[in-house]
């Protein structure tokens, strides 16, 4: 699981990073990136120091992430602001379902995790809604965009289980 989220949260680190580089720092679709950057920095320190403390394993497909979470987040960010949005939108939906999961397979196992997997997924959700509130469903080609980026997210979801 730590391999999984530490990945995870490394991923949205770099797509914030794609689009911070592409938009106008003074835009308000940047500001609120900025500002979920912030948290997501927040989640990935976490699980750092939870997979130092556990001696885990970190995913061998960093490398990848670490390119493919840039280049999606600045093409998204190139294409309109609110191609940035649905790229948000996409991914917190499917981070929302594998927290969700992750949080029921854990049941009362791990209450340090699951507290903040918890807290977490409330940040992803509203990261999810502030990217709906500014736009997201309007994009032109939002339904074959946001399928396209939830695949995306479902297979790096899978890789990583296995690297
Ligand atoms: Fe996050
Ligand atoms: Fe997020």
């Amino acid at each position: 699981m730590l391999r999984v989220n530490q990945a995870g949260e490394y991923g949205a680190t770099r797509i914030y990073a794609g689009q911070l580089a592409v938009l106008n720092p003074s835009s308000p679709a940047a500001k609120l990136v900025a500002r979920m950057a912030g948290q997501e920095q927040r989640h990935l320190a976490r699980f750092d120091a939870l997979m130092a403390e556990r001696r885990g394993r970190p995913t061998v497909l960093q490398p990848l992430w670490r390119t493919a979470g840039f280049a999606l987040g600045a093409a998204t960010a190139l294409m309109s602001e609110r191609a940035a949005m649905a790229c948000t939108d996409a991914v917190e939906t499917e981070i929302d379902r594998h927290y969700l999961a992750q949080l029921d397979e854990l049941g009362e196992d791990d209450p340090e995790l699951a507290a903040d997997i918890a807290e977490f997924r409330d940040e992803e959700l509203e990261h999810r809604d502030s990217a709906r509130a500014a736009g997201s469903e309007q994009t032109i080609g939002y339904p074959l965009l946001s399928e396209a980026i939830r695949a995306g997210c479902r297979a790096a979801i899978s890789l990583t289980k296995r690297f």
